[in-house]
């Protein structure tokens, strides 16, 4: 096989695209495409602060680097979940990448901020870890971005993750989230914009681009995450893209040109009204938001199970660390 730019002996193949490339070439396509979505959606606007959002896996650390590469300025933002030896190596990893680079770097530690850890949390709410730890994910990016200065988050969503999502809100015809999904979710009084520059590469071209690049990355993935829907949406995608190459970006891509607007249309305008959050003084649409809400019944939990001190009482304001 032979790079389609130069016709030297060519590393990655991209068979959705019936294209391949040498090193050199795929990451000059890789970062290309980056360019092209953020400049097709209007991500990133003079004059705008980006903060990107870096667990320490593959997809955050390209999208790092990519942006960087292109000539923004972006500071990293990096959640300490407290989730054992995986949230050291994560934390491990984001550091090395951002001092190699000297890139800036803030740094949330879940505990340190509200108390607990993201399984402390689990266990005292009864939930399971990630649907409080995505809560608290979101919550912290834009509440940092606030707070810091920044008005634009993006995040490392790559092609598989928005498939996946869009199948797992296909599959339960959840239409609120359905009209919210894309790759751009503009920001206003309150609420910072959230981008998702590698939405269109898959994840397969992610990591070919990390190892191609030099990137090292923490390859192990969050121990709760095993079962998850989200791995069995990735696994029928999967499934459906070998055999026919390009699935997944049809999916996508026809989905957010063609359905998504007449969906938005049909459906009956929902302007909920904004109100600022009771205990945090952050948007949401009741008196106190979904945040605040579930770190108090934890705290009333956590106290009587002995976890926190009788006296201990939520704060919701996070720690906020440069590195
Ligand atoms: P996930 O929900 O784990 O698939 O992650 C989706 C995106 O959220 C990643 O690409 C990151 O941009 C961001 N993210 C996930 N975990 C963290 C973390 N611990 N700290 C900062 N950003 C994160
Ligand atoms: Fe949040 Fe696994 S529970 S990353
Ligand atoms: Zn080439
Ligand atoms: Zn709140």
């Amino acid at each position: 096989m032979k790079c389609s730019v130069c016709g030297q002996r060519a590393q990655v193949e991209v068979r959705r695209r019936n294209q391949a490339f040498c090193a050199e070439h795929y990451r000059d396509w890789f970062v290309g495409e980056v360019r092209r979505n953020l400049r097709r959606h209007r991500m990133i606007r003079p004059g705008d602060r980006v903060l990107a959002a870096v667990s320490g896996g593959k997809d955050s650390l390209v999208l790092w680097d990519t942006l960087t590469r292109l000539g923004y300025e972006v500071t990293g933002f990096h959640i300490n979940l407290g989730i054992g030896d995986y949230s050291r190596r994560a934390l491990e990893t984001t550091r090395a990448f951002a001092a190699e680079r000297g890139l800036e770097l803030v740094v949330v530690d879940v505990r340190e901020s509200f108390g607990l850890t993201i399984p402390q949390l689990a266990w005292a709410t009864g939930r399971a870890a990630c649907s409080g730890c995505g809560l608290t994910k979101r919550y912290l990016m834009n509440r940092v971005a606030q707070d810091e200065g920044f008005n634009v988050v993006a995040t490392g969503h790559n092609l598989d993750d928005e498939a996946a999502t869009l199948l797992g809100n296909v599959s339960h015809w959840q239409t609120d989230a359905l009209v919210r999904q894309g790759p751009m979710l503009e920001g206003r009084e309150g609420l910072a914009r959230r981008v998702k520059p590698l939405y269109s590469l898959t994840e397969r071209e992610v990591a070919a681009y990390a190892f191609l690049a030099g990137i090292k990355y923490q390859h192990e993935e969050c121990p709760h995450a095993a079962g998850a829907k989200s791995l069995l949406y990735k696994e029928v995608l999967g499934r459906m893209e070998t055999r026919m190459p390009g699935t997944k970006q049809v999916f996508l891509e026809q989905y957010l040109k063609k359905i998504k607007p007449v969906l938005k249309s049909g459906l009956p305008e929902t302007e909920v009204e904004l109100k600022r959050c009771e205990r945090c003084g952050q948007i949401t649409t009741g008196r106190v938001c979904a945040h605040c809400k579930l770190w108090e019944r934890a705290y009333t939990r956590a106290k009587k199970r002995g976890l926190l001190p009788e006296d201990a009482s939520f704060d919701p304001r996070p720690v906020v660390k440069r590195v």
